[in-house]
C-alpha cells in the first residue's frame, strides 16, 4: 500500500490576489486574450527583465509551437536538440515537417552544449532547439557565436526557467527566441500558460500576425487599418485574460518564490555534498555563469537499480520524488528513426531523481530528506 507523502514533491505555488483580479476579469467585458492583465503581465518583463517584445501563449507548448512556425521552418530543415526533454521541444518542429538531430548531453549536467551540438551541424541545419535543464544555464556564448557565424537560428526552451540567467541575462531572452512555461509544476504558474520571447526584430511584425491567427488585427485595434483581413498562417496561441490575471499575482510573488526555492537548494546542497565527495552521488553543478532559479533539485545516483531503490525508501519514508524525463530518441514513437545512442542521455534518465522542491517546503522537510537519502546510501 503506497503512504501518503508527508513531504510532497511539489504544491504549486498559490497568490491571494489572484482572486481580486479574477474578479475584475469577470466584470470586465474582455476576457479572450491580449487585454488588460496581458499588458500588466508585459509591462512586468519590460520592467524587470527589459524584454519587450513577447507574446503570453496557452503554454509552453503554444510558444514552441509559434516559434517554429515564425521561424517558417519547412520539410529539409533540420534542427538540432535534446533528446533528454519534453516531447514538446520535438513536437513543435516535427509539426513544420523537420528532420530532427538528437545530441546527447554533457557528463556534468543534462544540458547540450556547443560540443555536443557541432557534430550534427550540416548544410541543412536551420536551428539549434536547447533546454536549460533545472533553470541552469547552457553556456550560450560558444553557441550563439557558432550559430551567428553559420546563419543558425538559436531557440531556448526555458520551460523551467523564469527568473534564472546567464551571465546577468535571462534565460529566454538570449537565443533568436525564447519560450517559457507557466505549467503548474513550475515554480510560478497560471495552470497552463507560457510565454514567447521574440530577441530578434525582424521577426517582430510576422509574429503579431501569427498571435493574431493570421490576420492584421492588432493593427486595426491601433486604428492602422479600417478592418483586418486575413494576411498570413497563424494559429490561436494566446493565453486568456483569466489566465493572465492568475499569472500577474504570481509575477508579483516571484523574488519572494525564487528566495525560498534558493533556500531549500542551498540546504540540499550543503547537506548532500558529502555524499558527493565520497563518489557515491552526482549533484548538480553550477558553472560560474550560471545564476539559477532554484526550480528543482535533483541527485544522480550511481546505476537505475540504486536509484529506484531510493525512490522505494523515499516512498516508504512518507517522501515523494520523481524521475524525470524519458530520452525522446528512445521512445516507442521515435526509436525506429533514430538508431544513434547517446550515452550520457541514457545516464541521465536511468539515474536521475528530483527531490520534493516548492514553496511550502520547511527547513525540517529538507534535513528530513537529506538524513533519509543520507541513511540509504550508507547502507
Ligand atoms: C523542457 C520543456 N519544454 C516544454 C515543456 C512544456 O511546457 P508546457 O506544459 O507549458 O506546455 C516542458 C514541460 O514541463 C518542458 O520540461
Amino acid at each position: 500500500m503506497p503512504v501518503l507523502p508527508n513531504i510532497p514533491f511539489h504544491i504549486p505555488y498559490k497568490s491571494i490576489k489572484a482572486l481580486d483580479y479574477l474578479h475584475e476579469v469577470l466584470i470586465q467585458n474582455n476576457a479572450a486574450s491580449d487585454a488588460y492583465f496581458h499588458q500588466r503581465c508585459k509591462n512586468w518583463f519590460a520592467q524587470n527583465q527589459h524584454i519587450s517584445n513577447m507574446y503570453l501563449c496557452g503554454s509552453c507548448t503554444d510558444a514552441l509551437e509559434f516559434s517554429g512556425l515564425l521561424a517558417g521552418f519547412a520539410p529539409g530543415d533540420e534542427i538540432i536538440l535534446p533528446s533528454y526533454t519534453f516531447t514538446s521541444t520535438a513536437n513543435a518542429f516535427l509539426l513544420r515537417g523537420c528532420t530532427l538531430r538528437f545530441a546527447d548531453t554533457s557528463r556534468a549536467r543534462p544540458n547540450i552544449e556547443l560540443e555536443q551540438i557541432l557534430p550534427l551541424i550540416n548544410q541543412q541545419t536551420r536551428a539549434i532547439a536547447l533546454i536549460h535543464y533545472a533553470g541552469i544555464a547552457v553556456d550560450m556564448d560558444p553557441i550563439l557565436s557558432f550559430a551567428k557565424a553559420h546563419n543558425i537560428l538559436v531557440i531556448e526552451d526555458a520551460a523551467q526557467c523564469i527568473g534564472a540567467r546567464y551571465k546577468g541575462k535571462y534565460l529566454g531572452s538570449i537565443g533568436n527566441l525564447g519560450c517559457i512555461s507557466f505549467h503548474t509544476s513550475k515554480i510560478i504558474h497560471c495552470g497552463e500558460g507560457g510565454a514567447l520571447f521574440i530577441n530578434q526584430e525582424s521577426f517582430a511584425s510576422h509574429a503579431e500576425l501569427i498571435f493574431e491567427k493570421g490576420t492584421n488585427r492588432k493593427a486595426y485595434k491601433n486604428y492602422e487599418t479600417d478592418f483586418y483581413e486575413w494576411k498570413s498562417i497563424g494559429s490561436s496561441y494566446g493565453m486568456s485574460e483569466f489566465q493572465a490575471a492568475v499569472l500577474y499575482a504570481q509575477l508579483q510573488g516571484l523574488s519572494d518564490v525564487i528566495i525560498r526555492q534558493l533556500k531549500y537548494w542551498n540546504l540540499y546542497h550543503e547537506n548532500l555534498k558529502e555524499l558527493e565527495a565520497n563518489g557515491t552521488l552526482l549533484l548538480p553543478d553550477l558553472p560560474d555563469y550560471a545564476q539559477i532559479n532554484g526550480s528543482e533539485y535533483y541527485i544522480v545516483l550511481e546505476s537505475e537499480l540504486q536509484r529506484n531503490q531510493l525512490q522505494q525508501h523515499l516512498e516508504s519514508q512518507g517522501i515523494q520524488t520523481t524521475t524525470h524525463y524519458r530520452a525522446l530518441h528512445r521512445s516507442s514513437f521515435y526509436k525506429n528513426r533514430y538508431k544513434q545512442q547517446l550515452i550520457n542521455t541514457d545516464y541521465f534518465e536511468a539515474c536521475l531523481l528530483r527531490l520534493p522542491l516548492h514553496f511550502y517546503l520547511t527547513e525540517q522537510d529538507v534535513l528530513q530528506v537529506c538524513k533519509s537519502v543520507i541513511r540509504f546510501i550508507k547502507n
